[in-house]
């Protein structure tokens, strides 16, 4: 059985982090498992073409270009997922991305119909922390550039259009959203709820 999992939640809240615990547990329990990344794709696509040099460049760029680069991205992950699973009937993907990016023209969709429609998944997990809780991944992720996403009341919103955005993209093919809390400490806790969740509680 193929599972297709959505993964959404706003920059820092721990996305990945929490993923690669999963994919690990899901390892060692003999599940074939594959993590694609949105913005890896993205940044590679945009990169190519001279136009980003980091991930954090990505929602800066003219409206115009990210719709353009999201939906080849799109197809390219289903035409990825259709390649694997002509190879093996029994697999997980779990597709990394955003159910909301905050560009300068407003609040824009992660996963629009034009993108949503082509990774159809079974569910969409929305990852949520507290806005301190988000704030202080940030100042010790030194790896990233997130001053832009470094307001308490502008994440606080964020929280919320994510949801709403995530809700709106289901609904568009009709699956269910599942929101998941990854608390200060307690990432493993997180995944753990998520293995659980795509392997007992998910019905295909
Ligand atoms: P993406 O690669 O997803 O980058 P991001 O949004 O910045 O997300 P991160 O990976 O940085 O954050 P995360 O939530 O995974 O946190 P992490 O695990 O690192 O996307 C890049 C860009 O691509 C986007 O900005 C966008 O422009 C574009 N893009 C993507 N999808 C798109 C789409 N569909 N349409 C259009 N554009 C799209 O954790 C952060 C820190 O917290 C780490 O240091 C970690 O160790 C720590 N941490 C995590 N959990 C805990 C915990 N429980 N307790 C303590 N510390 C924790």
């Amino acid at each position: 059985m193929v599972r297709t999992v959505v993964v959404v939640g706003i920059p820092g809240v721990g996305k990945t982090t929490v993923l690669n615990i999963a994919v690990n547990e899901l390892l060692s329990k003999g599940y074939v498992v594959k993590v694609i990344n949105f913005g890896d794709y993205m940044l590679q696509e945009l990169t190519q073409r001279g136009l980003v040099r980091s991930r954090d460049e990505i929602r800066l760029l003219p409206l115009k270009i990210q719709r353009e680069v999201q939906e080849m991205v799109a197809k390219r992950i289903r035409y990825e997922i259709d390649s694997e699973c002509k190879l093996r009937s029994e697999s997980i993907f779990f597709i990394d991305t955003h159910a909301v990016v905050k560009t300068s023209t407003g609040y824009w969709s992660g996963l629009p119909r034009h993108v949503i429609e082509h990774l159809m998944p079974d569910i969409v997990v929305v990852i949520e922390a507290s806005v301190d809780e988000i704030l202080n991944r940030q100042i010790r992720d030194k790896s990233r550039e997130r001053s832009d996403y470094g307001d308490p009341k502008l994440l606080s919103d964020l929280l919320i259009m994510n949801r709403m955005f995530a809700i709106s993209s289901a609904t568009l093919v009709g699956v269910p959203v599942y929101i998941l809390y990854n608390r200060e400490g307690s990432v493993r806790e997180a995944a753990l709820e998520l293995v659980d969740v795509v392997i007992n509680r998910l019905r295909v």
